[in-house]
């Protein structure tokens, strides 16, 4: 069934009451509405209506085993959805909420088992974004995962979300492009001790400042599903004669191609020599240092002017802070494309 969806421009720091009482409407009707956060655009439903959340995964083609984040707006909510709260996770709250912080704690069972896709855990998170706050003000938790096609780059303005869920959700709020790019970090407290399940927007070293402790960062290299993928294919070189090497095979292969140069700092003259030689190919720089993150924007942007192969000039190794976010989402990318 192919539904009209509407836009609806919202002021994304002070936002209209008028169209959030529109939007809430819907929510209450069991219908889907995205909406901007701080991280990415969400799809939000009523979380405690089981017909309004199975419509999520229809919408996206989500797997049903893997679990919603619920959208929170208030501190007093989290007791309502979780068991018990560890002091550490009461902390981090504190501390980070609104923000872009996900915590994991047992659920309590009013919780939808949709929702936590048949696990007894459930994440929680409160977004930093006035639109987001005012709506679930008016609906209560939402359950919300990012507004893109399952499988898909996260969106990062409502075009991004148009392209994906056009005619599939009941209305989209347009606050504009999101501030960080990135989706938020997860860490679950249901395991031995805690762990980062996804890197995100709170980054390692200041969740282990807060808490004085050292946390373990889950792989996802090994996770069943794919992220970030479009219908380019990601190709990672480790060192600059592979990427010349590379150039030369595709050169014959035919491939429409660009290159990504990710870079820290100051650009490089390797960089500038390359992009001399070859000037018939497109390229993108990606300063992975910034917190508001182009990389999902990239990505759709390539797919759409039909670029079979992004060749990835060898990436700055180790980088701390937001740097080792974005590199884990250009793996995940390059794992998906080439699967
Ligand atoms: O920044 C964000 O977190 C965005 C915005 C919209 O809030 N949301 C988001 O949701 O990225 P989603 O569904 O695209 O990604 C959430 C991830 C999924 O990989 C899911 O498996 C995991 O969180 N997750 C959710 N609940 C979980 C649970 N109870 N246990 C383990 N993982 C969970
Ligand atoms: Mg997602």
């Amino acid at each position: 069934m192919t539904l009209k969806t509407q836009y609806w421009q919202v002021n994304p720091t002070c936002p209209e009451k008028e169209i959030i009482i529109k939007a809430a409407n819907l929510i209450k009707a069991q219908e889907l509405v995205a909406f901007p956060t701080e991280t990415v655009y969400g799809l939000g439903a009523a979380a405690f209506q089981t017909q309004a959340v199975e419509k999520i995964f229809m919408a996206k083609g989500r797997p049903e085993a893997n679990p919603l984040l619920l959208h929170l707006s208030r501190m007093e909510q989290v007791e309502s959805v979780a068991k018990e709260i560890p002091p550490v996770a009461e902390m981090l709250m504190e501390r980070f909420w609104p923000g872009p912080l996900s915590i994991i704690l047992s659920a309590r069972e009013t919780v939808p088992a949709i929702v936590r896709g048949g696990k007894t855990t459930v994440g929680l998170r409160m977004p930093a974004h006035p639109v987001a706050l005012a709506l679930i003000d008016q609906t209560g938790p939402l359950a919300a995962p990012s507004a893109n096609l399952s499988g898909r780059p996260s969106p990062v303005n409502a075009e991004d979300v148009k392209a994906d869920l056009d005619g599939k959700i009941a209305a989209v709020l347009d606050a504009g492009r999101t501030g960080l790019g990135l989706e938020s970090t997860i860490i679950d407290f249901t395991s031995r001790g805690c762990r980062i399940l996804r890197q995100g927007g709170i980054t390692v070293e200041e969740l282990e400042e807060a808490t004085g402790m050292a946390i373990a960062i889950n792989d996802r290299g090994q996770e069943q599903y794919h992220h970030y993928q479009t219908n380019s294919q990601l190709l990672l070189c480790q060192t600059w004669e592979e990427i010349e090497n590379s150039l030369a095979d595709i050169k014959h292969a035919k491939k429409k191609l660009a290159l990504v140069y990710t870079y820290v700092e100051k650009k490089n003259a390797r960089w500038e020599s390359l992009k001399d030689k070859y000037p018939q190919h497109q390229s993108y720089d990606l300063d992975i240092s910034s917190a508001s993150n182009r990389l999902y924007s990239l990505l759709r942007e390539a797919e759409e002017r039909e670029f079979e192969l992004l060749l990835f000039t060898p990436l700055p190794e180790k980088p701390g802070g937001i740097g080792r976010v974005i590199l884990d989402r250009i793996y995940q990318a390059a794992r998906g494309s080439s699967k």
